[in-house]
């Protein structure tokens, strides 16, 4: 099975439906919704956030499961019943985010050196909500053994899974990946794993499979923006008319877009945002990719990506770090 990775202002409903709209369920079985905080800020904040899963804005787009973000209790038991009570039967629990500002106030990554109060918040969120509660983790916040801890926390709970990238919150979203230590988790937690980091391309998959072959299910991020394509090529299907493909859903992509109701600096800023995750996937010359950055008319914007992505050469290799 293959996720979808949540990605904060790339893989929420517009990028979900237009995938949805030219692959179907071909390439990506299930996404991960990129995460709910249970400290909204401002009530016009928490509900676009539920929006972007509303089950009525997600009828012609990829299946998900909610994420949500933080460490109160009543607020976690409180939005994962309104979930289950709007028809999800799971619910992610975010404990990845490296950002500092989050990781700081013990959220996300920064819960990872405090087993016991995970196991304090498992332990009262479990028995009061409706829905499963599955966890995406990293291995630590500051060291890669906290996992250790951690482990025999997680399998005192009936998690639904658990999603592991194998880096540290300090490392953000670069360097190694601590490999050695992920296959210590495998063999000690009793939840099914996801694997998530790092695939970006049909062979990074292959490699992880051969490390470890008892792993199904893979969570790709930016790797399915650099590449929308890959989930279908890690699964062998036949891609006869790759660049027509990637332009369509490219198309669509911005079709959604532009039917937001937001300004156009905002269309401008999240299409550039885009590029330059497509940009990676394509031999362009730096002038190619610059330029696009450069321009500042939407719509000319857009059409030049999808001239591009429609005729430019593939990279054998695409960096998608
Ligand atoms: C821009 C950006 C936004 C992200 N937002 C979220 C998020 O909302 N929730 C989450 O659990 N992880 C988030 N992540 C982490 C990804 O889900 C994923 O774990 C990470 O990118 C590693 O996987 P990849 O190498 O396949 O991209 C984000 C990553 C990036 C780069």
């Amino acid at each position: 099975m293959i996720y979808l990775a949540p990605m904060q202002g790339l893989t929420e409903i517009t990028f979900r439906k237009a995938y949805y709209k030219v692959f179907g369920l071909s390439g990506i079985d299930m996404a991960i919704s990129p995460f709910i905080s249970l400290t909204h800020g401002s009530l016009a904040n928490a509900y676009k956030k539920i929006k972007d899963v509303l089950p009525e804005c997600n009828a012609e787009s990829l299946p998900i499961i909610p994420q949500i973000l933080g460490n109160e209790v009543p607020q976690f038991i409180d939005m994962a019943n309104r979930l289950g009570e709007i028809g999800y039967d799971e619910v992610n629990w975010n404990m990845g985010c490296p950002v500092p500002k989050v990781a700081h106030k013990k959220r996300g990554s920064g819960l990872l050196p405090y087993p016991d109060m995970v196991d304090d918040i498992l332990s009262k969120v479990l028995p009061k909500v409706s829905t499963r509660i599955s966890i995406k983790i990293r291995l630590g916040y500051y060291n890669p053994d906290e996992v250790f801890d951690l482990v025999p926390v997680f399998n005192k709970y009936p998690l639904a899974n658990v999603v592991v990238h194998p880096r540290i919150g300090l490392q953000m979203y670069d360097g190694d990946l601590f490999l050695d230590v992920f296959a210590q988790v495998v063999s000690t937690i009793k939840h099914k794993i996801i694997f998530n980091g790092d695939i970006c391309s049909v062979d990074d998959y292959v490699k992880m499979k051969l490390l470890f072959p008892q792993i199904t299910d893979v969570m790709i991020g930016r790797g399915v923006v650099v590449n929308p394509l890959l989930p279908l090529e890690i699964k062998g299907q036949n891609i006869c008319n790759y660049n027509d493909k990637y332009a369509e859903f490219v198309t669509l992509l911005f079709d959604e877009i532009n039917a937001r109701n937001v300004p156009e600096i905002s269309k401008l800023r999240k299409t550039k945002e885009y590029w330059q995750y497509f940009a990676q996937n394509f031999d362009l010359s730096e002038e190619d990719r610059r330029g696009v950055l450069l321009m500042t008319d939407l719509y000319d914007m857009q059409r030049v990506i999808v001239e591009i992505v429609s005729k430019a050469d593939r990279l054998c290799m695409p960096n998608c770090r």
